[in-house]
């Protein structure tokens, strides 16, 4: 039989293991031209949120009583395709199935000598392209600056500290405890990091630890650390609007500071970022990627929870800060 989880219920506020649905189907056979695949890792990540609301996006929502989909690596268990073969495995936009077809289209090889399977799903798939083309593509650093990034012990923040050491800046993390902040210092080479669940003060605390004012903040999570930020920008600040994980559940927006008058004054660019929008570049960044993870200038964290069955609660530990590194589930 073939597990399959469908969304049961739109979330209202925080979302449950309850707004899930498990079904059992018959295991699919692949007509002319299709591939069976069976999920070997599927990512869960904090954007999912936003598609469980029925509310136009860049990406369409998920229905009712559908299959949830999400960036699954998969092994190709028959072809009748003559693009793919039993036993090369794929990495793309699935549904959260144990077993499906596929007609291929959407689907990249990924080839498990040149890196781990699940590396697919991190720092050399949509994690690792966003933070470096957010950076490329708005950031615009430079040597000596001082970047800051929240979410700094999460898949995309710790691929883009890194990456800030590489162009030589001064790079601050934000993350939610104090054995992440050690792990941004000594594991991805961070000079500094902030645990915002322990600072009574978030505008102090940067002041601190950004004596020459923040050049560029790459926001994961929105609210309150980007007002703190805003506090701190300096002249030409460059904002990268990334994600807002901190206001994901939440059905109102609430209201904040106005920040029109920073930008004016300082002349700052505050920029929304969609990593699809760049989809042609998504090529030369995994290669730039690919490149510094041979050469050993970036390294990556995982935490990789076990069972199919998993997923769902996978998904919603996100919101309780219980990665380190990109959350993914391995299946059997
Ligand atoms: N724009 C795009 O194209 C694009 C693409 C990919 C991802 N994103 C966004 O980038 C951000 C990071 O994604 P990711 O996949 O790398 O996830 P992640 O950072 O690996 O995981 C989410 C992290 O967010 C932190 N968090 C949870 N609730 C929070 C809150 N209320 N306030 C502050 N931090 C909170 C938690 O860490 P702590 O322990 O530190 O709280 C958690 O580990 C998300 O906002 C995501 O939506 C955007």
């Amino acid at each position: 039989m073939n597990k399959t989880i469908l969304l049961k219920n739109r979330p209202k506020g925080r979302p449950s293991t309850s707004d899930f649905a498990f079904i059992e189907e018959e295991k699919p056979a692949p007509k002319e031209g299709e591939l069976l695949l069976k999920a070997k890792y599927v990512s869960v990540d904090p954007y999912l949120r936003g598609r469980m609301r029925d509310t136009k996006s860049y990406i369409e929502p998920f229905k009712l009583d559908e299959p949830v989909e999400s960036g699954i690596v998969a092994e190709v268990i028959e072809s009748n395709n003559s693009n793919f073969e039993k036993g090369d495995f794929v990495n793309g936009m699935l549904q959260w199935k144990q077993y499906q077809t596929s007609s291929g289209n959407g689907l990249n090889k990924v080839n498990k000598e040149t890196a781990p399977l699940s590396a697919y799903l991190g720092v050399l798939g949509l994690t690792g392209i966003t933070a470096y083309l957010g950076l490329e593509k708005i950031g615009n650093l430079k040597e000596g600056e001082t970047l800051v990034v929240s979410g700094a012990s999460g898949a995309v923040g710790s691929i883009v500290g890194q990456i800030g050491k590489i162009k030589g800046c001064n790079v601050i993390g934000i993350a939610g405890s104090d054995e992440k902040i050690k792990t941004i210092k000594d594991k991805f080479g961070f000079d500094e990091g902030i645990n915002y669940k322990t600072t009574q003060d978030m505008s102090k605390a940067l002041k601190k630890h950004c004596p020459d004012g923040i050049d560029v903040y790459f926001d994961n999570v929105g609210g309150e650390i980007l007002d703190a930020v805003m506090n701190n920008i300096n002249k030409y600040g460059r904002v990268i609007n990334c994600g807002a994980i901190s206001l994901y559940n939440e059905s109102e927006t609430p209201t904040g500071p106005r920040h029109e008058g920073t930008l004016i004054k300082k002349s700052v660019r505050m920029q929304g970022f969609t990593v699809r929008d760049f989809v042609k570049e998504f090529g030369p960044a995994i290669s730039q990627l690919s490149t510094w993870l041979n050469e050993g200038k970036i390294t990556f964290s995982e935490t990789i929870v076990e069972g199919f069955d998993q997923i769902p609660q996978a998904f919603l530990d996100l919101f309780d800060g219980k990665n380190k590194g990109k959350m993914l589930v391995k299946v059997y």
